[in-house]
C-alpha cells in the first residue's frame, strides 16, 4: 500500500515577535508551495527508512537521535497511535518550501508526515492533534515557539492566533495578493527571539509599549480583512515594519527589499517571521505585481512568490 499526504507553507502577515508576548498575530497558508510525505509498505522485518529527497539524506528510523526532527515527529506520531516503534515502511519526503526562510518548511514537512502516518493506518487526524504533535518537533529548532507556525499549517486556513487561546480561523471578505521575497539569508529565529527577550528584560516598559502597538495593528488588520477594505493593509504593514525595526529584528538587506517594493508601487511592505533574514512581504495588485517582482529581484531577492489569499468573494479583487 502507498499513502501520500501534503501540507502547505505559511506566512505571517502581522504580529510576529509580539505574538511570543501574548499579542495576536495573523498568518495564512501558502498553498503554492507544498511539502509531501509518501509511505510505502516494505516486507516484514525491513524496519522504517526515511528518505528526504531535498536534503539528499536516507536514514533508518531506529538510528535517528533525539535531535533529528524527522525521526522525532515520526516517533511521536507512532507513539500517539500506539503503533510499532519501527514499522516496515519506506517514508519519502519532498518539499518545495525553501528552508529557514519563514515559510514554515519544518512545520510543513512534519505536518505532511503526521497526516501520512494517520492516513496510512486508515485514520484522519484532527488539525488540533497535528498541531500539538508538530509543535513538539518545532521546539527542537525554535526553543519555545509561540505555536503559530504549526497551527496555521495544520489548519491550512487563515488564523487569528493568540498564544494559549483557542484557535480562530477566519476568511477575509475579499481576496488580496502578496508578493513574498526570499532574501536568501537564513532567518535565525531562535537567535532573534532570544535577542528580543534579552532586550525586553533590560527595558520591559518600552518593549511592552511596542508590543501593544503591534497588537493594535493586528486588530486593525483583522477589521480591514473582515470589511474587505484590503488596500488599508498596506499602511498597516508599513507601521508593523517600523516597530519590527525598533525592536531590533530588521536588517539592511531586508530594508533594501522593502524600499524597492514600495518604490515599485507596493501599498505596503514588511519583513515576515523571525527577521534578520528570511522573507519580506509586499501588498501588490495584479497591475503592480510584475514590477514589484522585478524590483525585489533587482534588490537581491533570491526568489519571489506571488500568492493570493482567497477571500469570501473568491478571486475577484475589484468592486
Ligand atoms: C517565527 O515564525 C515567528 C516568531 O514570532 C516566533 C514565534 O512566534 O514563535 C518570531
Amino acid at each position: 500500500m502507498k499513502t501520500t499526504a501534503a501540507a502547505p507553507g505559511k506566512i505571517i502577515l502581522f504580529g510576529e515577535h509580539a505574538v511570543v508576548y501574548s499579542r495576536p498575530a495573523i498568518a495564512v497558508p501558502v498553498v503554492d508551495v507544498q511539502a509531501t510525505a509518501t509511505i510505502l509498505d516494505l516486507s516484514p522485518g525491513s524496519g522504517c527508512t526515511l528518505i528526504a529527497h531535498d536534503l539528499g539524506s536516507q536514514l533508518r528510523l531506529s538510528t535517528t537521535g533525539e535531535d533529528d526532527a524527522l525521526g522525532l515527529i515520526v516517533r511521536l506520531t507512532l507513539d500517539e497511535l500506539a503503533l510499532a516503534a519501527d514499522p516496515d515502511w519506506q517514508i519519502e519526503i519532498r518539499s518545495q518550501i525553501p528552508i529557514a526562510s519563514g515559510l514554515g518548511s519544518g512545520a510543513a514537512v512534519s505536518t505532511a508526515l503526521v497526516r501520512a502516518i494517520f492516513h496510512h493506518v486508515g485514520l484522519d487526524p484532527e488539525p488540533e492533534t497535528i498541531s500539538r504533535l508538530v509543535y513538539r518537533s518545532e521546539e527542537l529548532h525554535h526553543g519555545t515557539p509561540s505555536g503559530i507556525d504549526n497551527t496555521v499549517i495544520a489548519y491550512a486556513q487563515p488564523i487569528w492566533f493568540v498564544r494559549g487561546e483557542p484557535i480562530r480561523t477566519f476568511v477575509p471578505a475579499r481576496s488580496f495578493t502578496i508578493a513574498i521575497a526570499d532574501s536568501g539569508i537564513g532567518s535565525p529565529t531562535k537567535e532573534t527571539v532570544g535577542d528580543v527577550r534579552r532586550a525586553w528584560q533590560r527595558d520591559p516598559a518600552r518593549y511592552e509599549d511596542w508590543f501593544d502597538e503591534i497588537g493594535e495593528i493586528v486588530h486593525a488588520a483583522r477589521s480591514v480583512m473582515e470589511s474587505g477594505e484590503v488596500a488599508a493593509l498596506g499602511p498597516l504593514m508599513d507601521r508593523n515594519q517600523t516597530l519590527l525595526r525598533q525592536i531590533g529584528v530588521s536588517a539592511d538587506p531586508l530594508e533594501r527589499l522593502i524600499t524597492a517594493a514600495r518604490n515599485a508601487g507596493a501599498a505596503g511592505a514588511k519583513l515576515s517571521g523571525g527577521g534578520r533574514g528570511g522573507n519580506v512581504i509586499a501588498l501588490v495588485e495584479t497591475e503592480t505585481a510584475p514590477a514589484i517582482r522585478r524590483a525585489f529581484l533587482d534588490a537581491g531577492a533570491k526568489q519571489v512568490l506571488v500568492t493570493t489569499v482567497i477571500g469570501d468573494r473568491g478571486l475577484e479583487t475589484g468592486d
